[in-house]
């Protein structure tokens, strides 16, 4: 039986994020560059963005470039940034067809223009679309992302705008990237390492955390309902008892 038959479909997480690792290994295994690995990567991400659809995700969020990923060979960076450009240029279509909307999170403004450019495209044409919300975090860290909510809390507080006393999770959450969406319910990181590397840090504090050790290019929405049908079997107690949850 597949997993998409075995799953609840009234217990779909809310928002799966997704680290998406192991690209470079799994062109390697292959003797090739590791850009090969991310050129595959798009398949990937294809895939997992019809399934996360398909099902009902409502917010799908995608680690695709980190703060740190910069410090990469140039050649690498290059060719990532032009992958992006490339997708978004050619899957704008069927993501308007599918009824999928976009969003990054990130310090857009460190992306090269044409990426911008290219990003602002299509975020206008698929502006009025009501389906999956598919979001890029792009030249994006979590720690930056706090800093950065940090900084401007700072300034309203300095102007008067905020008083300390009002500071608390709903005031830091509205100045995340995240402000309008739930947190991720399930967080998904591919190629058998099982660490965060600086992803939705706030954002977790409660998310159900899942490790496959697939690489990323090899990851089809079928090993999307697998993580969702692991995650549909945890019990969620947020700090409470089993015995509380039960009564
Ligand atoms: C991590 O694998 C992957 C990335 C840093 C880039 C992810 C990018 C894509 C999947 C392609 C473009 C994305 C979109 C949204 C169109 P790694 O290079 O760290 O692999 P390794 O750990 O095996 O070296």
């Amino acid at each position: 039986m597949l997993f998409k038959d075995k799953l609840i479909l009234d217990k779909i997480p809310r928002h799966v994020a997704i680290i998406m690792d192991g690209n470079g290994r799994w062109a390697a295994q292959f003797g090739n560059e590791r850009t090969f690995g991310h050129e595959h990567g798009v398949e990937a991400v294809r895939s997992v963005v019809e399934g996360a659809s398909e099902v009902g995700v409502g917010y799908l969020t995608l680690y695709a470039f980190s703060t740190e990923n910069w410090a990469r060979p140039k050649e690498e960076v290059d060719a990532l940034m032009g992958l992006l450009v490339q997708s978004i240029s050619e899957e704008t279509d069927e993501l308007l067809k599918s009824n999928v909307r976009l969003r990054v999170i990130g310090d857009v403004k460190s992306l090269p223009q044409n990426v911008q450019e290219k990003l602002t495209w299509s975020i206008d044409k698929l502006n009025a679309c009501s389906g999956l919300t598919l979001v890029l975090a792009l030249s994006y860290s979590s720690k930056w992302e706090i800093v950065e909510a940090v900084k401007r809390i700072a300034e309203q507080v300095k102007s008067g705008e905020v008083d300390p006393s009002e500071i608390d999770y709903d005031l830091m959450n509205r100045f995340l990237n995240t402000s309008d969406m739930p947190d991720p319910e399930l967080l998904i990181r591919t190629s058998g390492e099982c660490r965060i590397s600086n992803f939705l840090l706030w954002q977790i504090a409660y998310s159900e955390l899942y490790f496959t050790p697939k690489l990323w290019p090899d990851f089809r929405k079928e090993d999307l309902f697998e993580a969702i049908y692991d995650f549909q079997n945890r019990e969620r107690r947020f700090g409470k008892t089993s015995q509380q949850l039960e009564s």
